[in-house]
């Protein structure tokens, strides 16, 4: 299995390169590239690490080779949030980034998964699903919002409150991933029974934990840490999927013909990505009522990154 990671130089992608070469299963390759300079001294500096898994380093000119023949592209390049801006406020700085690295993924690695990071991940993934139309190589099957930030958090929120290990406590996380889009359901966790009174406090604390960390590091960018253990065990999963295993993770797909019909929800993964979207658990009243909010928030972030993506140059 080839992973690349694109932004590997970053906050979040130093880390998540070291917990891949630590993870990845034997005989994988990793590929690291980012515009830094330093990029091929991450791959060495991880090379001395002994794991059964290559690391090559790539930078500037490089990318399509940074991706030759990746089954797996994972993308965290771009820049994070500073402190009172949204996820939306990076736009006009990462929409440009992601249609750049899909659109050089397309020309090298066109039936590779892209798992997208960068955010405003809303917005994002639907770029680099019609960046990959234009090039004739879409498959919707292999375009992945990586949401799973939200699940660990939510995960570990969940077992604090209850009294339990975060390894029994398995939440469900729908819609997008930013604000009001992201949407817990508190009210059907396997095994945890929660008051509706903590539903309410919970619910839009793991909406804004992405803000938590934003404020706490003042300035210095968002979650870097928690993120790369969250595309660590998204990128584990498609390697189990791909492999012929099927596995379940909640991110952000498209989730029928509809080409505007992305969301984030537990979907089933196989060896060609997505296998099938189960349907969701019954919701409550107060679940149903935000989902119906969010939608709105949605459809607006779908159609601006689509937008964007096929405008002219
Ligand atoms: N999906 C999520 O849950 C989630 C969570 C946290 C952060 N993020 C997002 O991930 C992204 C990266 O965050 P970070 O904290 O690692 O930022 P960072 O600034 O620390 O790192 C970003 C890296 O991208 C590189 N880069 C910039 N342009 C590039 C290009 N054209 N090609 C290759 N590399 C390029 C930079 O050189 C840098 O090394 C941000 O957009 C952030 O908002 C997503």
């Amino acid at each position: 299995m080839k992973v690349s990671v694109l932004g590997a130089a970053g906050g979040i992608g130093q880390p998540l390169s070291l917990l891949l070469k630590l993870q990845l299963p034997a005989g994988s390759e990793l590929s690291l590239y980012d515009v830094a300079p330093f990029t091929p001294g991450v791959a060495v500096d991880l090379s001395h690490i002994p794991t059964d898994v290559k690391v090559a380093g790539f930078v500037g000119d490089d990318l399509e080779a940074a991706m030759q023949g990746a089954e797996i592209v994972v993308i965290p390049a771009g820049v994070p949030r500073k402190p009172g801006m949204t996820r939306d406020d990076l736009f006009n700085m990462n929409a440009g980034i992601v249609k750049k690295l899909v659109g050089a993924g397309a020309r090298a690695c066109p039936n590779a998964c892209f798992a997208i990071v960068t955010n405003p991940v809303n917005s994002t993934v639907p770029i680099a699903a019609e960046t990959l139309k234009a090039a004739g190589v879409h498959d919707r099957r292999k375009v992945f919002g990586v949401t799973t930030l939200d699940v660990i958090r939510a995960n570990t929120f969940v077992a604090e409150i209850a009294g339990k290990s975060t390894a029994d406590v398995d939440v469900n996380v729908i819609g997008g991933h930013s604000g009001v889009t992201i949407l817990p359901l508190l009210s059907s966790v396997p095994g945890v029974r929660l008051e509706q009174a903590d539903i309410e406090k919970l619910t839009p604390r793991i909406q804004e934990a992405g803000t938590e960390v934003v404020e706490a590091k003042a300035g210095a960018g968002s979650a870097t840490l928690s993120m790369a253990q969250a595309a660590t065990r998204f990128t584990l999963s498609l390697v189990s999927a791909l492999g012929g295993k099927s596995v379940t993770e909640c991110c952000y797909v498209q989730t029928g013909d509809d080409p505007t019909s992305y969301f984030a929800q537990p979907v089933v993964l196989g060896k060609n990505g997505v296998e099938s979207i189960p349907e969701l658990p019954a919701l409550s009243d107060y679940e149903q009522k935000l989902l119906g909010e969010l939608r709105g928030v949605l459809d607006g972030n779908i159609s601006k990154g689509i937008e964007f993506a096929n405008a002219e140059e």
